[in-house]
């Protein structure tokens, strides 16, 4: 499954849809991004032509390239028009009962070849798998944010995971140039497991007054030599994503690491998400998923 073109479909056109569309269809695949709310679909398509675009003017990508990804890019509203997939990639919001219930009717859709995977952070693979009747071509592949810069994908497999869907996800995936690693399926996986507590602490700094906004982002870039600090990265992520997460993980785990710091409840009941919204911890004038 390595390298030659595949028909991928994207559920969901948010900010982890996009990201993933952009990987595909960058690396020769049709890809069809599938969202369930129009405008929500047409910002994603227009977010990964945005993306395209930026890389060529950063010279990452060429204009023949970036003309190809964008030819073999399509949207879609109807869910049989994702018929022809190899392979399904959910992202959409978290929940179990959407997740199974997409992978439950997409059983009578796509062919008997076709692999399932779940970008879920936080819920559990098999609880995903038990809405298909093919839970062994299901697999976690969690990608991380955002998902055309970031190599890493942590693959998880459920209880009836076969070893031939995993073994053709991460040749799948490595063929994409991601690195793989391979995890339980656990709440948070590996990185969100350290990754939330961590965001959580930076959060409740600020709400705390130990320093400012761009003074912690500045000390988390000089000391750990992270490309962008925590307020950036949330801002891309998405607070109300965010509190989806931490508060899925804190139900799961009963560690009070995880819960979210009052703060997020008030930058979401603001509608202050980040990027997608166009202010967060900082202003943007671009509110595609993904910009310059
Ligand atoms: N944001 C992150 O940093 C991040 C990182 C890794 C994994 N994830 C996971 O990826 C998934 C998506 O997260 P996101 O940040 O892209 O969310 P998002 O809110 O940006 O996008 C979700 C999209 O799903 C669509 N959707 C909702 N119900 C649908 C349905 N029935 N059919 C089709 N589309 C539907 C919405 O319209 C929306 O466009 C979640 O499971 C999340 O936990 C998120």
């Amino acid at each position: 499954m390595n390298n030659e073109p595949r028909t991928v479909a994207v559920l969901g056109a948010g900010t982890m849809g996009s990201g993933i569309a952009v990987v595909m269809a960058r690396a020769g695949h049709r890809t069809i991004m599938y969202d369930i709310d129009e405008a929500n679909l047409r910002r994603g398509l227009d977010s990964v032509h945005g993306f395209l675009d930026h890389s060529v003017k950063l010279g990452k990508l060429s204009q023949d390239a970036a003309d190809t990804a964008k030819r073999s890019l399509s949207g879609a509203t109807d869910l049989r028009e994702l018929a022809p997939s190899d392979i399904v990639v959910e992202a959409v919001f978290e929940d179990l009962a959407l997740k199974k219930e997409l992978f439950g009717r997409l059983d009578d859709i796509v062919s008997a070849h076709t692999l399932f995977h779940t970008n879920t952070s936080t819920l559990s693979v098999t609880g995903i798998a038990s809405g298909s009747r093919h839970p062994e071509r299901v697999v976690g592949t969690h990608y991380c944010n955002p998902a055309p810069l970031m190599k890493l994908v942590e693959v998880a497999d459920g209880r009836h995971t076969g070893s031939p869907a995993h073994e053709a996800t991460v040749a799948f995936l490595r063929g994409l140039g991601k690195t793989t690693v391979v995890t339980k399926d656990r709440p948070g996986f590996i990185v969100n497991r350290f990754l939330i507590p961590w965001e959580n602490s930076c959060i409740d700094a600020l709400e705390n007054g130990v320093a400012t906004r761009d003074e912690i982002d500045a000390a988390v870039k000089g000391s750990l030599g992270h490309p962008m600090g925590p307020f950036r990265l949330l801002d891309i992520v998405g607070m109300d994503i965010h509190q989806q997460v931490a508060t899925r993980l804190y139900e799961q785990l009963r560690d009070p690491r995880f819960f979210p710091p009052p703060m997020v409840e008030r930058m979401v009941a603001a509608g202050d998400l980040g990027r997608k919204t166009g202010r967060g911890f900082y202003e943007y004038d671009d509110t595609r998923l993904f910009g310059s």
